[in-house]
This record gives C-alpha cells, structure tokens and sequence, in this order.
C-alpha cells in the first residue's frame, strides 16, 4: 500500500481483521444442497467473479479512455456494457453468499485471482481496446459454460441458470455489439 505523501493527522491505527467466517469456507445452509455442491459451486463463483469485476472495469477503463471517430458511440456502448458487467457482479456474489460461501471482493483480491491479463496503465488505440475487450469475454464464456455444466450435474440449477441466463446471454450479446467494432473487414461475399 502506497504511503501518503501529504502532511498526516495523528491517527489510529486500522483496526484488525477479526473475521467471522473464512474466505474459501462455505457455512451452513438450509437449501437442500449437500455441503460439497455448495463449496464447489462457491469456489467457481468466486473465479467467475474476479473475472467479471475485471472486465467490468476494463470497461470503465475503455469508457474513459476511448478516442478517434468512433469516440462517443464507444464511450455511451463501454459505459452501457460497464452497467450491464456490474449488476452481474452483484448477482454473482450474491450467489456466492446464498451458497454459504464468502465473495471476494476487493481490487488487490480480484487481481490475485482473475485470469484476464492486466491492461497497461496507459491509454490504447480503439482496436487494441476492442481486442483486448473480446479477449476478456472469451475468458469469461468458456469458463462459464464449464461451471454451468458442472452446476447441472451437482442439482445447482439456481446457479446454472444464473450462469446461463445471466452471464453468458449477456455476455455473448456484448461480444456481438464490440466485435462489430472490429477493425479488420471480412473479406466481402464474390
Ligand atoms: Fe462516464
């Protein structure tokens, strides 16, 4: 953690962490779900929700940093997509939780976990932004759809159908708007 560089007040000290449950535990829960269904569903959440909170904020990233003559049609579709990305995120853990489970939830947590690369610091070009966006979503479908089966199996169908419902329509429909924006024309039909 970065050390202020201004002048400090005399303060207390952070207070101490004093958790109440585990990450990586999941507590009793009534919804007749056997224990190992409920960890392992949550564990799976948890991936798929470090990678949704990334690209959510990749998004914002791209809302503000977007640029060229596609400017403010990128900057309302990112900001649009940004939205859609955070209300997924506010399902996905509360899934985690209604699974017994703990969701992560912080920025230095979230980079620890999630498999979408870091993006540089610095502004890109709208293609690289593009690129980097689908790049993203494929992480997210293909683990989705893995863990959707996996819920099937383990009788989770809440959770399935989040994941299908939610996450991956979403998904595959965002993809659809960005990958238009693509750069590269396909070869026109003879
Ligand atoms: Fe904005």
């Amino acid at each position: 953690m970065k050390e202020s560089a201004l002048a400090k007040a005399p303060r207390a000290a952070a207070p101490p962490p004093h958790e109440v449950q585990a990450f990586g535990t999941v507590a009793e829960m009534p919804i007749a779900l056997a224990e190992a269904a409920r960890r392992e569903g949550a564990d799976n959440l948890n991936q798929l929700l470090a990678d949704t909170i990334t690209l959510r904020d990749l998004y914002r990233k791209h809302h503000w940093q977007a640029s060229g003559p596609t400017f403010y049609m990128l900057h309302l579709l990112f900001d649009k997509h940004h939205r859609e990305q955070d209300e997924l995120v506010d399902a996905i853990a509360e899934r985690v939780m209604q699974l017994g489970g703990v969701s992560v939830a912080m920025a230095a947590d979230v980079a620890e976990t999630t498999l979408i690369p870091r993006p540089p610091k610095g502004r890109e070009r709208t293609a690289e932004q593009v690129a980097r966006l689908l790049y993203a979503h494929e992480i997210v479908l293909e683990e989705a759809r893995a863990m959707a089966r996996y819920a099937e199996r383990d009788g989770d169908v809440g959770t399935g159908d989040l994941i299908v419902s939610d996450v991956i329509r979403t998904n595959e429909t965002q993809v659809w708007f960005v990958a238009e924006h693509r750069t590269a024309v396909p070869a026109e039909v003879e």
